[in-house]
């Protein structure tokens, strides 16, 4: 396994934060103070600020994604968002699958897996989200939990297009709760999805995939959780709003 051939993502994941004079604002303090990373950097957005951060990172090295897309082209799916309408404005990256909208609106490894195929066939880099509950994890099944998710979700994705996504291992019960797994329970659940990958396709197409960490990841723990050997970035949600914290961060993978 050598961790030197993947590429580190630090990935801001705002979620339902800024409007899009705010998001301007914060790419303007951000992209300077990020801009001799040796890592990919990417901002999530809410929809409605994705063309305003598109021009706000434009010629710079900060990429754009997305916090979720609809799997159909087009049609009557009141309130969703099409591939093809984030490709044409120049988004690169979505988020797929995070907790949230499991937890909140109905997300299923179904839905999650029929999302990921239209990102990947419209060419977006889907960034994957799975993590077990905090009880499933009191009853032992993390990674029952965390196999049937990776299975599910990437189902039917081939070995090509596997080279296009990124798995962000997020546990529930350490988002935005100030609890981070400790870097030896992120680096054991992200060997394990590895493995669970080098099954489901082989160990090259594994040891190639991005696997990042995400819950409660900050400028304080950072250095510490990517520094493991199958921890290749992070997934960033209350301290990407932050610009000072959210580029100490990437300086961090930029190690
Ligand atoms: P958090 O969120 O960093 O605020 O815990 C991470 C995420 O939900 O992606």
């Amino acid at each position: 396994m050598d961790k030197a051939k993947r590429k580190a993502i630090i990935a801001g994941n705002w979620k339902m934060n800024k409007t899009p004079k705010e998001a301007k604002a914060l790419l303007e303090q951000i992209t300077p103070l990020v801009k001799d990373a040796d890592c990919e950097v990417i901002a999530c957005v809410p929809y409605v600020d994705l063309a305003t951060a598109i021009e706000a990172t434009a010629g710079t090295n900060v990429k754009i994604g997305a916090e979720n897309c609809h799997w159909a082209a087009n049609g009557a799916f009141t309130g969703e968002i099409s591939t093809g309408m984030l490709k044409e404005i120049g988004v690169e990256y979505v988020v797929l699958g995070h907790s949230e909208r499991r937890q909140y609106f109905g997300e299923t490894d179904e839905t999650v897996n029929k999302r990921t195929k239209a990102a990947l066939a419209a060419g977006l880099k889907p960034i994957v989200c799975v993590g077990e509950l905090l009880w499933e994890r009191e009853c032992d099944i993390t990674e029952e939990v965390i196999a049937r998710q990776i299975k599910l979700d990437l189902w039917d994705v081939t070995e090509e297009e596997l080279k296009n996504v990124v798995i962000a291992y997020e546990p529930v019960w350490a988002i935005g709760t100030g609890k981070t797994a400790t870097s030896d329970q992120a680096e054991e659940v992200c060997a394990f999805i590895r493995a669970q990958l080098a099954k489901l396709y082989n160990q090259d197409a594994a040891d190639a995939v991005t696997i990042q960490y995400g819950g409660s990841m900050n400028d304080g723990n950072a250095d510490e959780l990517l520094s493991k050997t199958n921890v290749d970035g992070g997934l960033i949600g209350g301290a990407s709003l932050v610009a000072e914290k959210f580029a100490a961060i990437v300086k961090a993978a930029s190690k």
